[in-house]
C-alpha cells in the first residue's frame, strides 16, 4: 500500500467512526441555499481529514466541499473531498451517506475511496489496478437491456426552480427501465453502479468532490461514466452519466431525447 493509500484510509476510517457516533444524535443544521443543508458534522469530518492529508503532503492541493478553494491547478497533486455525501440524509437521521476521498495526479484521477459507516461498505479503487469492496474485486453488472435495469438518480439544489425539467428525465426513464431510485448520495450511488447494484446512474450539477472517488471506482469496475450525450465526462461538466457499459448507449438514447425537447 502507498502513502496516498494509507492516508486516504486512515482518514477515511477516522471520518466513519465520526459519522457513525452522530448520525442518530440531534443535529445543529444551518442553510447554505432553500434545500441545501450542512451541519456542525460536515464542517467537523471535513477538518479531521483535511489535517490528515496536510500532516502528510502539506503541498498537495486540496478541493472540499465546504472549505473555499482558489481555482485549483489541475496539473498539481489534488485531493477531492466530500466530508458527508448524503447530508440530508443525516440531518434527518436517514442511514444513507458516505464520506467520499479521491486524488489525482498530472490531471489523471489515480485513486478513490467511498466509506459508508452505516453499511460499514468502504470502495476503493486505483487507477489500473481495479476496484474493491471491503478488499474484494467488484464488477459492474451484465444486464444489458435498459428494460430489466435499476436506476439511480438525484436532483440537484435548482431543483425547486427547475422541478418540471428534471422530472421530464425520471418520467422518461420510469418508461424504460425497471425502476428508479433517489437514494441521496451520488458517491454511493456511483459506487452502486461499480458493484452491480444499480445498472446506471444519471445526474445534473454535481461537483468534483461528489463524483471523482466514484468515477474511479466505476471505470475501475468495468463500467463507463460520460456526459448525458456520451461524450467525455469531466469532473467540472454539469452531466454524470454512469453505467456497468451494456445499457449506457440505451441511457444516452433517453437523456438526448429528453435534452432535444429543450430546457424546460
Ligand atoms: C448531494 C448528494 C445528493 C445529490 C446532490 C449532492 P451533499 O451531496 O450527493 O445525492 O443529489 O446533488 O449535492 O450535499 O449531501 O454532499
Ligand atoms: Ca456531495
Ligand atoms: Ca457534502
Amino acid at each position: 500500500m502507498d502513502a496516498v493509500e494509507s492516508v486516504a484510509r486512515a482518514a477515511v476510517a477516522e471520518a466513519g467512526t465520526r459519522l457513525r457516533a452522530a448520525w442518530r444524535e440531534h443535529k445543529v443544521i444551518s442553510f447554505k441555499g432553500p434545500v441545501d443543508l450542512v451541519t456542525e458534522t460536515d464542517r467537523e469530518v471535513e477538518a479531521l481529514v483535511i489535517g490528515h492529508l496536510r500532516r502528510a503532503f502539506p503541498a498537495h492541493q486540496i478541493v472540499a466541499e465546504e472549505t473555499a478553494s482558489d481555482q485549483p491547478d489541475n496539473q498539481q497533486p489534488t485531493w477531492y473531498l466530500d466530508p458527508l455525501d448524503g447530508t440530508t440524509n443525516f440531518a434527518h437521521g436517514y442511514p444513507h451517506f458516505a464520506v467520499s476521498l479521491a486524488f489525482a495526479e498530472g490531471g489523471e484521477l489515480r485513486f478513490g475511496i467511498v466509506h459508508d459507516p452505516v453499511r460499514d461498505e468502504t470502495f476503493v479503487a486505483h487507477r489500473g489496478g481495479g476496484a474493491s469492496l471491503n478488499g474484494a474485486p467488484i464488477s459492474v453488472s451484465p444486464v444489458s437491456d435498459l428494460n430489466q435495469a435499476l436506476l439511480g438518480t438525484g436532483f440537484p439544489y435548482d431543483r425547486r426552480e427547475r422541478t418540471d425539467y428534471y422530472l421530464a428525465f425520471i418520467r422518461r426513464f420510469l418508461q424504460h427501465s425497471q425502476d428508479v431510485r433517489r437514494a441521496g448520495s451520488a458517491a454511493l450511488d456511483l459506487c452502486h453502479v461499480a458493484c452491480g447494484r444499480f445498472e446506471g446512474f444519471w445526474e445534473w450539477k454535481l461537483r468534483p468532490w461528489d463524483t471523482a472517488a466514484g468515477v474511479l471506482i466505476v471505470r475501475e469496475a468495468g463500467g463507463v461514466v460520460t456526459d448525458f450525450t456520451g461524450n467525455p465526462f469531466s469532473l467540472r461538466g454539469e452531466q454524470t452519466l454512469a453505467s456497468n457499459g451494456h445499457v449506457h448507449g440505451a441511457m444516452v438514447e433517453v437523456l438526448t431525447a429528453v435534452l432535444g425537447q429543450g430546457r424546460g
